[in-house]
């Protein structure tokens, strides 16, 4: 399909689908999420000359998973964000079937787009391109086409270029299933990102003692904090356990020392970056003033997407908050970004017997407890948490069988923090050790009710409403 025939297509949709989704009662208030349509990975994060850009995987014309581009919005704080022209459209033949997920780089004052043009033909074989984009001056962006064809050894399966750039040269983590149906993360560098060399696979099902680890590896993104190399990276197939990797795919993390001489990733166990309901395809970057931020999908592919109820209001899925990453002991650690706090009304206090707690309206809210659990957090009768001696249990209903599911956070609780907006609940554990992130679909305003005996030490903020522009 051309340009010239889906744009038509996609200005009705977003005219007709825009004032149905903004007053859904679950549209969050300061997240990020599609004025209409189907959204997942966030994509092409970055600080560039002075502006924050994110760009996302976005279906405008229904809530399926198709006709995937790169929506486009521009923040200079984080929290006021604007919408910016749509930067890719699949267009060309070589991104046909979808402008798939990518990054951004700022090659010398140029806005660079690195994404994958995906494929698919009749008989159900697929290909992928590699593919760069750079900004015009009216702000949108030419295609300068593929720069990586299909490596040997691998399946139409290699997609989502993170590029970043160390010393002089331009390095690249491409997600990708080899010929045998195991999940891999590549690695290449460029001088010019024209020209790219591949130095191998650093990671996946398979290597470096992991073992059986899954038929595909999708978003992989590298970075190091202080001493620490993570690969985050979102593998699947990789087994469910008793209480962790429950979802129908999973986004991980490994931590260990990568050697650039050598492209030698050794790296320990995977971990799960966040133990919630919903979290996918996250990617990272840089601050000005250095500092390593990251941004996911508040959702699975895959799992109970399509029964969301916002998809009868034309718009599915939103954004994370964004989030400030640490390490501590060789553990990643996720904080709300400290621009988030610009977000809070007046402060709130209370201390005592948990029941005791007033009600608190919980659309949109952020909320501090500290104490040692025995207390459980009613969500609008919807969602509820059990905060106990060995950790957290999350539960909600499915939204098709009615059966109740759980997830579960493992280790003694000391903090909760918690952001709620209209439908999403986001539980940063002990100062960053771990996050659960959850949709929940309330039937009335949501409350959040404090149940048990034990005392806890509440601080809460309410917090304001943002628009995009
Ligand atoms: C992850 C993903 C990516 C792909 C994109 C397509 O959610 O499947 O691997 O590039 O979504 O929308």
């Amino acid at each position: 399909m051309g340009s010239t025939t889906l744009l038509p297509q996609i200005l009705n949709a977003v005219m007709r689908g825009q004032p149905k989704a903004l007053s859904d009662p679950h549209y969050p208030g300061w997240h990020l999420a599609p004025v209409t349509g189907l959204l997942n990975d966030p994509n092409g994060f970055i600080n560039f000359a002075g502006r924050y850009h994110l760009f996302y995987q976005w279906n405008a014309l229904g809530c399926e998973h198709k006709f995937k581009c790169w929506g486009h919005w521009s923040s200079t704080d984080l929290l006021h964000w604007q919408h910016e022209p749509i930067a890719l459209m699949p267009d060309e033949a070589f991104d046909r079937s979808g402008c798939y997920s990518g990054s951004a780089v700022d090659d010398n004052g140029v806005l660079t787009l690195i994404y994958t043009g995906n494929v698919k033909f009749d008989d159900g074989s697929r290909t992928a391109w590699q593919c760069l984009a750079v900004q015009n001056e009216a702000g949108c962006f030419d295609k300068l086409g593929p720069v990586i064809a299909l490596p040997e050894g691998y399946t139409g399966h290699v997609r989502d270029p993170k590029v970043w750039r160390h010393g002089d040269q331009w390095y690249m983590v491409l997600g990708a299933q080899d010929s045998h149906k195991q999940g891999k993360v590549l690695l290449l560098r460029s001088a010019d990102l024209r020209h790219w060399h591949p130095l191998g696979e650093i990671a996946g099902s398979g290597l470096n003692g992991l073992g059986d680890a899954g038929y595909m590896w999708e978003c992989p993104d590298l970075f190091t904090l202080g001493e620490t190399t993570f690969l985050i990276c979102c593998p699947q197939g990789i087994a469910h356990e008793e209480q962790r990797f429950l979802n129908a795919h999973a986004s991980a993390w490994l931590a260990g020392n990568f050697n650039y001489d050598t492209a030698d990733f050794a790296h320990g166990p995977f971990h799960e970056l966040d133990a919630g309901f919903e979290f996918y395809a996250p990617q990272t970057t840089l601050t000005a003033d250095g500092r390593r931020l990251l941004i996911g999908w508040m959702g699975v592919p895959d799992g109970e997407e399509m029964y969301q109820p916002t998809i009868a209001q034309s718009w599915l899925h939103q954004m994370t908050c964004v989030r400030e990453l640490d390490a501590r002991d060789g553990r990643l650690l996720q904080r709300p970004v400290a621009e988030l706090q610009a977000l809070r009304g007046d402060e709130h206090r209370y201390y005592g017997r948990a029941s005791g707690a007033p009600v608190l309206a919980a659309q949109r809210l952020e909320l501090v407890l500290t104490g040692s659990g025995g207390i459980t957090l009613n969500f609008a009768e919807t969602l509820y948490l059990d905060w106990h001696g060995e950790g957290l249990r999350l539960a909600r209903r499915s939204l098709v069988s009615g059966e109740w599911h759980y997830r579960y956070w493992r280790g003694a609780v000391t903090e909760l923090h918690i952001l709620c907006d209209h439908s999403s609940v986001e539980i940063f554990i002990n100062e960053g050790e771990g996050v659960m992130s959850s949709r929940y679909f309330p039937a009335h305003h949501a409350q959040l009710t404090l149940i048990g005996d034990e005392e806890v030490n509440a601080r809460y903020w309410p917090l304001r409403h943002l628009m995009v522009e």
